[in-house]
C-alpha cells in the first residue's frame, strides 16, 4: 500500500514569516504539486481572508486529481467559508493538550470533545471528507488524545492527525506513539511534523514504519518557526531507505522546488538534501576520482531520479581526471595538450582566489582552443522605460545571426531589471526554454556611480550556468549576463 502526501505548502508553507501568496501564484503552485503526485492539497485556511477564498475556490475548480482541502477549526463559520469554496475535504483542527486547551482556548476538555463532535458531524452533513486533527498531540495526554480520535470515529470522520505542533517529537516517542494511537483507532492515521529540532523527517518516517497511512508535508521543508517535514526529503527517504512507496514523480521534485522557491521568494539552500544545488556537487579530488569510476561511490541515488544533476566544482583542490569528467559531462572534447593548458589556467585563477563558474571555465577553453566565445544570439537594441507611475516596460530587439532572424518582444516587469530579462526571456521563447533560477546583486564600492556586480543563474531542462557581470549600470548588468548565460545554454 503507498503512503499518502498530505501537502501543506500552501497552508503551512504560507505561514512561514514573510511569506504571502497571490490567488494565482497558490493556484501555479497547486497544480505543479498535483503534477508531482500529491494526494491532497491543503490549499489555505478559507476563514483567513477574501484573497484566501479567492485562491482557494481558483484551485478548486481547476479540476485537479488532488483532494482539495481547507483548514478548519471546530467552527460552523470556518466550515461554511469552506463550503463557499467548494474544497472536497477540511483539516478540521482542535487543539488537545493542556497547555493549549487551558491557556489558548480558555475552554475545559468536555467543551473541547463537544465542539469537535458537532463540527465533524456538521461538515459530514455537509458532505465533506473530514481529517480530525489533534493540535499540539505530541504533548497532549495520550487518554484525552484517544477519547478525542473515538469521538471522531463515531461523529463518522474519515481520517485523524497527530500533530507534533512545536516539534518535540524523537524518532523513538514517534515510534511509540504512533503504534499506540494506530492500534486503538481503526480509521488512517496522519502525521504532521514541525522541525524545530530539525527532526521533522525522522520523525515522520518513524510514525510512517509505525503505522501512520499518511504524511503531512511542505516542498523544500517551508512553514512556520523552522519548518514542516520536507516533502522531497520524506518521500525520498521512505522510497530508498524504507522500500515505501508513494504516487509522487520524483524526477520532478526539483523542478517544483524551485517553482515554490521563486513564488515564496526564499531560496532553497545549496547544501538542501535531495534538491539543494550542492545535493549532488563534488570537488574534493578523491570524490571526484571515485564518481569518474563509479558514481554510486559518492552519490547515495543518481541526480536524475530526483530532477537534479551532479556537478563538478573546479577548484584549486580539483586534478585533471576532474577537469576532463568535467569537460566530458559538458560535451566538450579536448585533447592532452589543450587539457593541460585548461588545467594550469583554472589553477592559476584558483589560485588568486576565484572560484571557477561554468561561464569562467567556457571562457578559459574558448581562450585555449583559439575560438571567441560563440554569440548565437546578439542583443542590438534594449530600451527600458520606468519611473513614478508607471509600470516599468522593455522591449529589446535580438539577433539570431546563424538564422538571420530578428526577436523583437516588449515585457512589463515590477521593476526596470525585471522588464528587461522578462522580454529577452519573451523574445527566446521560440528558440529555448531558459528559466533565471537566481538572481543576486552585490554593490561594489559605496556611492551612486558604484560598480554592481550581477550574478545570475540560467536553466536550460537539467543544465545550469552561473554568470557574473559588473557594470555601473544595474540593468546592462543583468541583461548581459542574461545574455551570455544564455549563449552558453543554446
Ligand atoms: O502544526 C500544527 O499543529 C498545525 C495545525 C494547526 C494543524 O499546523
Ligand atoms: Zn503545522
Amino acid at each position: 500500500m503507498k503512503v499518502k502526501v498530505f501537502d501543506t505548502t500552501l497552508r503551512d508553507g504560507e505561514q512561514t514569516p514573510g511569506v504571502s501568496l497571490t490567488p494565482s501564484e497558490k493556484l501555479e503552485i497547486a497544480k505543479h504539486l498535483d503534477d508531482l503526485g500529491v494526494d491532497i492539497i491543503e490549499a489555505g485556511s478559507a476563514i483567513t481572508s477574501q484573497g484566501e477564498r479567492e485562491a482557494i475556490k481558483l484551485i478548486a475548480k481547476e479540476g485537479l486529481n488532488a483532494e482539495i482541502c481547507s483548514f478548519v477549526r471546530a467552527l460552523k463559520i470556518d466550515i461554511d467559508a469552506a463550503l463557499e469554496c467548494d474544497v472536497d475535504s477540511v483539516h478540521l483542527v482542535v487543539p488537545s493538550s493542556d497547555i493549549h486547551i487551558k491557556y489558548k482556548l480558555k475552554k475545559s476538555k468536555e467543551e473541547v470533545l463537544k465542539s469537535a463532535i458537532e463540527a465533524v458531524e456538521y461538515a459530514k452533513q455537509h458532505g465533506l471528507i473530514v481529517e480530525l486533527s489533534a493540535e499540539d498531540a505530541t504533548r497532549a495526554d495520550i487518554n484525552f488524545l484517544i477519547e478525542l480520535f473515538k469521538k471522531g470515529e463515531e461523529a463518522k470522520a474519515d481520517r485523524v492527525c497527530v500533530c507534533d505542533t512545536v516539534g518535540v517529537l524523537t524518532p523513538q516517542k514517534s515510534q511509540e506513539l504512533f503504534k499506540i494511537i494506530t492500534s486503538k483507532i481503526s480509521l488512517p492515521v496522519s502525521v504532521h511534523c514541525h522541525n524545530d529540532f530539525g527532526l521533522a523527517v525522522a520523525n515522520t518516517c518513524s510514525a510512517i514504519i509505525s503505522g501512520a497511512k499518511q504524511c503531512h508535508v511542505t516542498m523544500n521543508g517551508v512553514g512556520e518557526r523552522a519548518g514542516n517535514a520536507a516533502l522531497e526529503e520524506v518521500v525520498c527517504a521512505l522510497k530508498f531507505l524504507y522500500n515505501i512507496d508513494t504516487n509522487i514523480k520524483l524526477e520532478k521534485l526539483y523542478e517544483v522546488s524551485r517553482v515554490v522557491a521563486r513564488l515564496m521568494n526564499l531560496p532553497v539552500p545549496p547544501n538542501k538534501a535531495i534538491v539543494g544545488d550542492n545535493a549532488f556537487a563534488h570537488e574534493a579530488g578523491i570524490h571526484v576520482d571515485g564518481l569518474i569510476k563509479n558514481t554510486q561511490t559518492y552519490e547515495p541515488i543518481s541526480p536524475e531520479v530526483v530532477g537534479n544533476r551532479r556537478r563538478i566544482i573546479l577548484g584549486k583542490h580539483s586534478g585533471r581526471k576532474a577537469l576532463k569528467f568535467k569537460l566530458d559531462l559538458m560535451g566538450i572534447k579536448v585533447n592532452e595538450e589543450e587539457l593541460n593548458k585548461i588545467y594550469k589556467k583554472i589553477k592559476e585563477l584558483g589560485d588568486l582566489g576565484k572560484y571557477i563558474t561554468d561561464h569562467y571555465l567556457l571562457v578559459i577553453v574558448n581562450e585555449v582552443l583559439g575560438k571567441a566565445v560563440e554569440e548565437k544570439i546578439k542583443l542590438e537594441e534594449l530600451t527600458v522605460v520606468s519611473g513614478n507611475k508607471i509600470t516599468p516596460i522593455a522591449s529589446v530587439k535580438l539577433l539570431y545571426p546563424g538564422e538571420k532572424i530578428t526577436l523583437i518582444e516588449t515585457a512589463y516587469g515590477v521593476g526596470p531589471v525585471d522588464a528587461a530579462i522578462n522580454a529577452v526571456r519573451k523574445a527566446i521563447s521560440g528558440v529555448a526554454d531558459i528559466k533565471l533560477e537566481e538572481y543576486k546583486v552585490n554593490a561594489i564600492g559605496g556611492g551612486t556611480d558604484a560598480l554592481v556586480e550581477v550574478v545570475i543563474k540560467l536553466r536550460k531542462g537539467t543544465e545550469i550556468v552561473e554568470v557574473k557581470k559588473s557594470d555601473s549600470d544595474i540593468i546592462r548588468a543583468s541583461i548581459n549576463a542574461v545574455m551570455e548565460g544564455i549563449n552558453l545554454l543554446i
